[in-house]
């Protein structure tokens, strides 16, 4: 008799625990154990709890290699999720072996369990095992299917297949679905407590292990729902005409004051404000060093000389790399929108700026279309104030519009996604570059499918704030993504080629080096292997590259990018030499904000679910400093 002691562990999340059934079957190189259900005195398997069970077999099983989990049906109860988080076992002899799961089981069914340890096709021989490898990947593909979201977009989640899984309707693993122009159906509506159309039915059907938490769902509803009631009542979107004056927007921030958000209200018409926004604003990545003008930019000397002073010239500076070019020409063609009957419009301009002998980056001229002539005239900081004031209002425009489209949306979340799709589609969970990848895609598919509920909607925000709306967006987004290329993604190489790696304060980038230098140090380090050792171990531990995101850029330096060596750049030692001037959040400050984040975090997990209502308003009053670190 060999008796096999089992450790279960349940997450810790509301309703992790389960009413159901649960056996398990222990599968050695020797043979199988009989199923074994977990059942003690008492409650079983609620939330956070760790519970041992013995497993007799009348022989040893040899090295494990299976941990078959069946979940059934128990006495007239219905079926209830369980969250596994993971299974110990010890071995007769006292070895232990670790079967994690981390994944919400749910209905009846059976799941197989593989020891922790991460293992490639290759160091797998056992045809059990790479059966099983096989089984889990194409169950996954099932699960989580692509669909086209628009012409040229990265493709995304079809989260509405969840809803056909649980009916058993079967398709093929190719099917995609398209939602194109999809007109305003009847899900797309109004919810009370939010100014804009919210597209319900995709919201609805989550599989259970990309959905949010209850606390994170808890922690999104605490914010968005006062946002969305705080621009309401600011009049940001219900707002027909302009304002009076330029002093009325100040009532934007009458919500909540930040320490930046007065910064910004009292130094935003500075051209040193304006130009340390290209560094370390929201958007650091549209300036380039330039050694010439661009025929589309035909600024003389003349024009920006008293700004340059008589010690030097424009090609002078040209010449030692302080000249730079914000070139918005993505904006060129984008279509516009029409906002309560009116037209709007959009600028694509080209902005060029001088890093002065003080460290300080300045615009020295601003164009607001890819073409001159007498219709696009070149503005200067000679120009009357209003005038330049304005260009500089324009500019700040084309910024959003890129950096919120493109920058943020499509970089950070959609092509994310892509590549958590591949994650979960191609790699099994045993596979190390699986379980490297997994924790950095929590919450992507979830958050994304919301975005585009909420947002990218018809009628939803973007349609109602901006002056592309939802047909400008995708026309910037699939233009963005046609000209990416994956030196756009590896920080050292994108900076050199930039040409912004001795630019003084440049903040975005000494803390990216920092982070990039930070992951090439890590423990993973070790694992990468050049390409002749992929072959050598056999291509087939990872997926085609068919089954990965592709970039849709310049495939050559993709290439390159993707074998990136360990960086040789080395921080500039500017950054020390030449103290900014402009905004650092006080460590007071900081300290105080990190503070109320506990604090509101022991508010959450303390008040008992009787107060909800109670607590919601303490906090919608009480937020307000801690808005833009939760946003
Ligand atoms: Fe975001």
């Amino acid at each position: 008799m060999a008796v096999y002691r089992l450790c279960v562990t349940t997450g810790p999340y509301l309703k992790a625990g389960t009413l159901d059934n649960i056996s398990v079957t222990l599968v050695g190189t020797c043979g199988e154990s009989p199923k074994q259900r977990l059942d003690r005195m008492g409650r079983d398997l609620a939330p956070g709890s760790v519970q041992k069970y013995k497993v007799r077999c009348s022989a040893e099983l040899g090295e494990l290699l299976l941990l078959r989990v069946h979940k059934e049906r128990y006495a007239f109860f219905r079926k209830d999720s369980w969250y596994c988080s993971r299974i110990c076992v010890t071995e007769p002899d006292g070895t232990v072996s670790h079967f994690p799961c981390y994944q919400w089981i749910e209905g009846y069914c059976t799941v197989e369990l593989r020891p922790g340890t991460a293992r490639t096709v290759c160091q797998d021989s056992l045809p059990l095992l790479l059966d099983h490898r096989t089984r889990e990947l194409r169950a996954r593909q099932e699960c989580y299917r692509w669909k086209i979201y628009a012409p040229g977009f990265p493709h995304i989640v079809d989260v509405s297949s969840f809803q056909e899984m649980e009916s058993d309707k079967k398709f093929a693993l190719t099917k995609t679905t398209t939602c194109v122009d999809q007109d305003d159906s009847s899900g797309n509506r109004y919810l009370p407590g939010f100014p804009m159309k919210i597209d319900i039915p995709s919201l609805l059907y989550m599989e259970p292990n990309i959905r949010y938490s209850a606390t994170k769902t808890a922690s999104l509803l605490f914010n968005a729902i006062p946002a969305s009631l705080g621009m309401k009542l600011r009049g940001l979107l219900d707002r027909k005409g302009s304002w009076k004056k330029l002093d009325d927007m100040r009532n934007i921030f009458w919500c909540h004051k930040t320490f930046m958000t007065k910064y910004v209200t009292e130094h935003w018409r500075e051209d040193h404000f304006f130009g340390y926004q290209y560094l370390n604003g929201v958007n650091p990545i549209m300036l380039h060093c330039i050694s010439s003008l661009p025929s589309k930019l035909p600024v003389t000397n003349d024009m920006v000389a008293p700004l340059l002073g008589q010690s030097t010239c424009l090609q002078t500076e040209l010449e030692r790399g302080n000249i730079f070019l914000a070139d918005y020409w993505i904006l060129a063609e984008a279509p516009t929108h029409c906002l309560n009957d009116r037209p709007q419009y959009v600028a694509a301009p080209l902005c060029l700026l001088w890093l002065s002998p003080q460290g300080a980056l300045v615009p020295l001229a601003i164009q607001l279309s890819q073409t001159p002539g007498p219709d696009s005239p070149i503005f200067l900081p000679t120009d009357s104030d209003w005038d330049w004031l304005l260009a500089k209002t324009w500019v700040r425009n084309s910024e959003f519009l890129v950096h919120e489209n493109n920058t943020h949306f499509l970089c950070t979340h959609l092509l994310c996604e892509a590549f958590a799709m591949a994650t979960l589609r191609q790699l099994p969970l045993c596979h190390p570059i699986y379980k490297l990848l997994l924790p950095h895609t929590r919450y992507t598919l979830q958050v994304n499918t919301i975005a585009r509920a909420t947002l990218l909607n018809p009628e939803g925000l973007v349609d109602q704030v901006t002056s592309i709306g939802r047909q400008g967006l995708l026309y910037l987004m699939s233009t963005g993504l046609a000209h990416f290329t994956y030196t756009n993604f590896c920080l050292p190489d994108s900076l050199r080629a930039r040409g912004v790696l001795a630019i003084p304060n440049y903040y975005y980038r000494d803390d990216g080096l920092k982070i990039w230098a930070a992951i090439e140090r890590g423990p993973w380090a070790p694992t990468r292997m050049s390409t002749s050792q992929r072959r050598a171990q056999g291509e087939a531990s990872l997926p085609s590259r068919a089954a990965w995101p592709r970039s849709r850029g310049t495939s050559r330096s993709g290439t390159r990018a993707l074998s990136c060596p360990t960086p040789t750049w080395t921080l500039p030692s500017s950054r020390t030499a030449s103290p900014s001037n402009h905004p650092q959040i006080p460590p007071k400050k900081k300290e105080r904000c990190k503070h109320e984040e506990e604090q509101f975090l022991r508010v959450l997990q303390t008040l008992p679910f009787s107060l909800f209502s109670v607590r919601l308003n303490l906090l919608v009053c009480t937020w307000g400093p801690l808005q833009p670190r939760w946003l």
